[in-house]
């Protein structure tokens, strides 16, 4: 079951995971910027969702969490190849799975 703490973990971290991908640079800056920028609007999206469908508070903790972290690959394939293009570089659901894998291992089933 996830709890408020797991998401409070996960907001912090996703906080601190894209800072790092912040190198001072304007044009490459601003590109990762816009990714938090549509992670929070999917997030605000997602919370307006759970509450229309009155969902349970937990579930809303787990919708809020897959929201986070739904685009968190974007962030390395950006970093690797300046690009957001999935054809021309890779998957970024499979590089958000690297990212968030060692992370997250509590919540991953182990192979
Ligand atoms: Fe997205």
């Amino acid at each position: 079951m996830i709890k408020e703490s797991d998401l409070q973990w996960i907001r912090k971290w996703f906080e601190l995971y894209t800072q790092e991908y912040c190198i001072g640079k304007e044009k490459f800056d601003s590109c990762i910027c816009l990714k938090v920028v549509h992670t929070k609007r999917v997030v605000e999206e997602i919370l307006g969702i759970c509450n229309s469908l009155n969902l349970k508070r937990e579930e809303c903790y787990l919708a809020e969490i897959i929201a986070i972290l739904h685009d968190v690959g974007r962030f390395v394939q950006y970093a690797r190849y300046h690009s957001f293009s999935d054809a021309n570089t890779e998957n970024h659901a499979d590089l958000g799975i690297e990212v968030i894998r060692p992370e997250l291992s509590d919540y991953f089933p182990k192979k």
